[in-house]
């Protein structure tokens, strides 16, 4: 059985999971608060990037257009520059170790700690009807961590919850079965971990939002397109530029902070940068370059990927293929721990 103590080299290197729902369009929160991160990371540990398109399915979702986004967040992750020599990018139903394990995961876990989530709260409140997948949603998520033995999971605030929630099922698993999974720890990344609505910085830049004129910054917008969208960026009636924890200066808090992630820079450079702007306007249209700089080449490599379906075909089926190599089996020994009898594999394994 392929476990991490097979290889010493593997036992060193961290291995990282993390997932992106193909639901809406990308946008500059899901790059800066996700994307990017786990372009620089895959220099340095061994990643695993799954586009989960069934967790998507926990909410009603148009098969065409779900199938249209999923290869659509396939070309944009590729485009953003996740590559697919240093990183294994994967669609989730590719691979039904996920699936699977979320069954036998499902029977360890007690409902109570599912109707605890916010989000499963929020996603819920008023809905007429909620699927039992909904509810299940961070069982699934729990799986497609803990079958890599992930020992780092790099997400968003907003997820925090649900990987403590996998490290609690991983925990009792192991407690009553033995031994068998890695306990991960979510990886928040400081900045950039809550862009802010570009109309509303009081709310997080969402999908659910990104009809809303002015509030998202599109993955794939055009340089007008984004110069418009800052130019429009509620402010407040100062003309202090600094990093602010005031709600009054959320706005300009949230531009500096947009800026800070796309070049790098620390908090105080990036003040010093805007020391002698004249202004908001002056602000808004410097911070508008910058991420209109940093997006041109990933709209530019999304259009070519985009254009090549059997192609971008061929990168998932070999990313689903390495991912089942993992993932199958640790499955097998999950079986194997819980009691079900395990078939015979083909070639008499
Ligand atoms: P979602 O759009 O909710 O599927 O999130 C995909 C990834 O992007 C997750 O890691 C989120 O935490 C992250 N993300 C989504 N919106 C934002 C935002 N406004 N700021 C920072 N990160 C975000
Ligand atoms: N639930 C996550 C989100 O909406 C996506 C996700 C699914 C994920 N499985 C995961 C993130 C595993 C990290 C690890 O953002």
């Amino acid at each position: 059985m392929q476990t991490r103590e097979m290889s010493a080299a593997a036992v060193e290197e961290k291995r990282v999971f993390s997932g992106i729902q193909p639901s809406g369009e990308l946008h500059l929160g899901n790059y800066l608060g996700a994307i990017k991160g786990w372009v620089e990371r895959q220099r340095e540990k061994v990643n695993f990037f799954c586009i989960v398109d069934l967790h998507a399915i926990t909410v009603p979702q148009d098969p065409e257009s779900l199938r249209r986004r999923t290869r659509s967040v396939a070309a944009m992750l590729l485009a953003a520059g996740l590559d697919p020599d240093r990183c294994t990018l994967f669609i989730q139903s590719h691979v039904s170790a996920h699936a699977e394990g979320c069954w036998l995961l499902n029977c360890v876990t007690p409902i109570g700690w599912l109707e605890r989530m916010t989000q499963f709260k929020d996603k819920s409140a008023g809905q007429e009807r909620v699927s039992t997948g909904l509810l299940g949603y961070p069982v699934l998520m729990a799986a497609d961590i803990i079958l890599y033995d992930a020992d780092e999971v790099p997400v968003g605030v907003d997820q925090k919850q649900h990987v403590e929630l996998a490290r609690d099922i991983a925990a009792r698993f192991n407690r009553l079965y033995g031994e068998t999974f890695v306990v991960p720890e979510p990886v928040i990344p400081e900045v950039g971990a809550r862009v802010m609505g570009l109309n509303d910085p009081a709310v997080k830049m969402s999908k659910t939002h990104s009809d809303v004129r002015g509030h998202a910054v599109g993955m794939l917008d055009d340089p007008k397109e984004i110069e418009r969208s800052f130019k429009r960026a509620v402010t407040d009636s100062g003309n202090e530029i600094a990093f602010s924890n005031d709600p009054g200066k959320a706005g300009v808090n949230n531009l500096l902070g947009i800026y800070k992630v796309v070049t790098g820079r620390s908090k105080d450079e990036v003040e010093r940068d805007f020391e002698n702007a004249r202004g908001y306007g002056d602000l808004k249209s410097r911070v508008a370059e910058v991420v209109i700089e940093e997006l041109r080449p990933v709209r530019e490599r999304y259009r070519r990927l985009i254009g090549d379906v059997a192609e971008l075909d061929a990168l998932m089926a070999v990313g689903a293929e390495r991912a089942e190599d993992v993932s199958g089996p640790k499955l097998r020994e999950v079986k194997d721990r819980i009691g079900l009898a395990l078939p015979r594999m083909a070639g008499g394994g």
